[in-house]
Parts: C-alpha cells; sequence; structure tokens
C-alpha cells in the first residue's frame, strides 16, 4: 500500500533522507522509529505529496506522490507532528470544514464530523472553540480530521509525542480500531514503546538513512535483553557485583556515575528472584532494584554505538537542531 524506492531529500548541506526503502502491505502497521531530526516528518511530508524528492519514489496504493498528487491525496489521511486546526472555529465545525474540503455535501460532512467526535470522544467539547482545547484534545481533534475522508492509508506523524500517559492509551485504542477496520498505518514515533504496541514491522531511521528494521520481537532479538538494575551505595558496589556474578545471561556491568550495577537477563522472573535471594543471602539491601526493557537509548546505543543524548550535545555543524526537544511539545 506504500512503497518507498531510495528516496533521498537534502536541505543545503543537510541530508535528510538518504536512500530510504519501505515497503507496507495493505491493512498492517509501520512503524518509524528514529529520534529527533532523523528524518521522519520529512518522509512524512514527501508521502503526503507536501515535498518533492530528490532522488527516488513513492508510491500511495500503486500511485506515484509527483505524478498524480490529487489521487494520493484522496488516498492519505494525515495528522501531522503540529496539529494543523483552527484555533478560533469550534472542534465541530473544523471537522465540518475538512469534510467540505474533501468536497463532501454539507450533511455527509456534518455526519463525518459527528462520527469522528463521538469515536475520538470529544462530543462535549464539540461546540468549544479549539483555543480552549488541552493538548490532548488538540491531538485528538487532529486524528479525527484525518479521519473525515476516510482514507485507507493514514499518516500519523508522532501521534502521541507530549500526551499524558491515559490519552496515550487511549490514541493507541483509536489506532487499533482503525488498523481492525482495514486501515494502512504509517506511524512515526521516537517511543520504542509505541513502536512495540502498534507496529506490525519497524523501521530505524537515524541522520535519514535506515539502520535496521524487522519486527519488533527481531529488533529486541538484535538489541539483545531486559536489564535487572540494582542500586546501592558507592561502598557496596564491588561486592554486589560480585554476589551477582551468577546472575542472569552475562556479566553485571558497575556504573559508578549512578552507583548501579546491570546485568542483562534472559528469563527475567527466575533471574529476578534469583538476585534477590542471593542479596538477601549476603545482606545488601539496595536502594533501589527493577528490571527495564530496553529503551530507545538502549536502542540508539547497540545500532550506532552512541546515545541520543550525546546525539543532541554533539556539535553537528552539517545538521541544523531540531525546533523540538525530545519528549516535550510547545
Ligand atoms: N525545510 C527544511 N529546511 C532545512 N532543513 C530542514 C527542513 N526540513 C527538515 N530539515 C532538516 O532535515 C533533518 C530531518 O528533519 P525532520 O523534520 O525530517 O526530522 P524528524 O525525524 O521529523 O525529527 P523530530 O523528531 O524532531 O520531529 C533535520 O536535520 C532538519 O533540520
Ligand atoms: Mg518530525
Amino acid at each position: 500500500m506504500i512503497e518507498v524506492e531510495g528516496v533521498s531529500k537534502s536541505f543545503g548541506e543537510t541530508e535528510a533522507l538518504v536512500g530510504v526503502d519501505l515497503f507496507v502491505p495493505a491493512g498492517t502497521v509501520q512503524g518509524l522509529l528514529g529520534p529527533n531530526g532523523a528524518g521522519k516528518t520529512t518522509l512524512v511530508r514527501i508521502l503526503a505529496t507536501l515535498l518533492a524528492p530528490d532522488a527516488g519514489h513513492a508510491r500511495i496504493s500503486g500511485v506515484d506522490v509527483g505524478q498524480d498528487p490529487n489521487s494520493v491525496r484522496s488516498l492519505i489521511g494525515l495528522a501531522g507532528q503540529y496539529a494543523a486546526v483552527d484555533e478560533t472555529l469550534t472542534g465541530r465545525e473544523n471537522l465540518v470544514m475538512v469534510g467540505r474540503l474533501y468536497r463532501l455535501s454539507p450533511a455527509v460532512a456534518k455526519a463525518r464530523a459527528e462520527e469522528s467526535l463521538e469515536r475520538l470522544g470529544l462530543v462535549e467539547a464539540a461546540d468549544r472553540p479549539v483555543k480552549t482545547y488541552s493538548g490532548g484534545m488538540r491531538r485528538r481533534l487532529d486524528l479525527g480530521a484525518s479521519l473525515v475522508g476516510r482514507p485507507r492509508v493514514l499518516i500519523l506523524d508522532e501521534p502521541t509525542t507530549g500526551l499524558d500517559p491515559r490519552t496515550r492509551l487511549d490514541m493507541w485504542g483509536f489506532i487499533r480500531d482503525l488498523v481492525e477496520q482495514g486501515t494502512t498505518v504509517l506511524l512515526t514515533t521516537q517511543y520504542l514503546e509505541e513502536a512495540d504496541q502498534l507496529a506490525d514491522h519497524i523501521v530505524v531511521i537515524d541522520r535519514g538513512r535506515v539502520i535496521a528494521s524487522g519486527t519488533s520481537d527481531e529488533l529486541k532479538a538484535r538489541l539483545g535483553s531486559d536489564l535487572i538494575e540494582v542500586e546501592v551505595s558507592a561502598a557496596e558496589l564491588d561486592a554486589t557485583a560480585a554476589v551477582l556474578s551468577d546472575v542472569g545471561c552475562d556479566k553485571p556491568t558497575i556504573d559508578p556515575a549512578r552507583s548501579r550495577i546491570t546485568i542483562p537477563v534472559c528469563d527475567p522472573v527466575p533471574d529476578l528472584m534469583a538476585a534477590l535471594r542471593a542479596l538477601d543471602l549476603a545482606g545488601i539491601t539496595p536502594s533501589d532494584l527493577g528490571i527495564r526493557r530496553p529503551s530507545l537509548d538502549d536502542v540508539f546505543l547497540s545500532l550506532t554505538g552512541r546515545t541520543t543524548e550525546e546525539e543532541d550535545a554533539a556539535p553537528a555543524p552539517k545538521r541544523r537542531r531540531s525546533r523540538q526537544a525530545a519528549g516535550s511539545r510547545a
């Protein structure tokens, strides 16, 4: 349903996309995972016919985005990274207006608006101007607007960045419902967990290049295992590492800066219980202890040998800093 072949795009010196390939079968969710400035929005804009690639081809349902942008626009719905709703209109008016832009009759536009409002839990707020909406309500309205044209392909650019956990779960629910009804979804995100929850297939991009792709399980297998993390006093670090040397599937790593020990585990529950027993026997009581999944930072560390924080801090003469800090929305 979505085909991207060898797509490149530069802005002056900045290579935003370099030979990107992506193939999304109908009725599936493709996750596009990458840090700030990776090139996610650039690819979204190319697929949405808003930007022409310098090289390569992009097709939606077999239609080339450059050759027949109008047909492509009738196939896709787009919820951009920055909510594109009119502040002075009410939620309902915004949705009806979008329907009219799709050339729906007034009656159909009204009915579709109502359907979107109900689906996204915005009925009560429907007649308030959007300028009174919270960030989460705006995101939902934006998603609603992208659904008014009943698109076969939905493109969502960081649909949940900056949303609270509850609203994020709601969003995931909406997206799952749409996929169940046959919509094909391309979703960009900075969160491994989100791609994990929603995507059938994930492509990781960094500095405009695809650096890994696969199912979430395949990516995680490449990343390695979950980690047990134990925080103890600085004086106890070495003794704790010795006590835990037989736990997990690899040697403990000592992080003196954070006064922590991490151990890769293959069998989380028995390994955690073994760690507790060993600590108890040695009379060591950690100030913190838990299991964590690999994070996007771990993905990047393992795939590129650097963390997303280093990435942000490093001087990058060929790249502009993104307008947006990780995890926050203006
Ligand atoms: N119109 C433009 N003019 C100049 N540079 C641009 C333009 N659009 C994007 N870029 C640059 O291209 C690179 C990729 O940007 P893009 O917006 O696609 O990243 P992103 O993955 O969406 O990042 P974020 O997670 O911050 O939204 C960045 O270095 C960005 O500064
Ligand atoms: Mg972006």
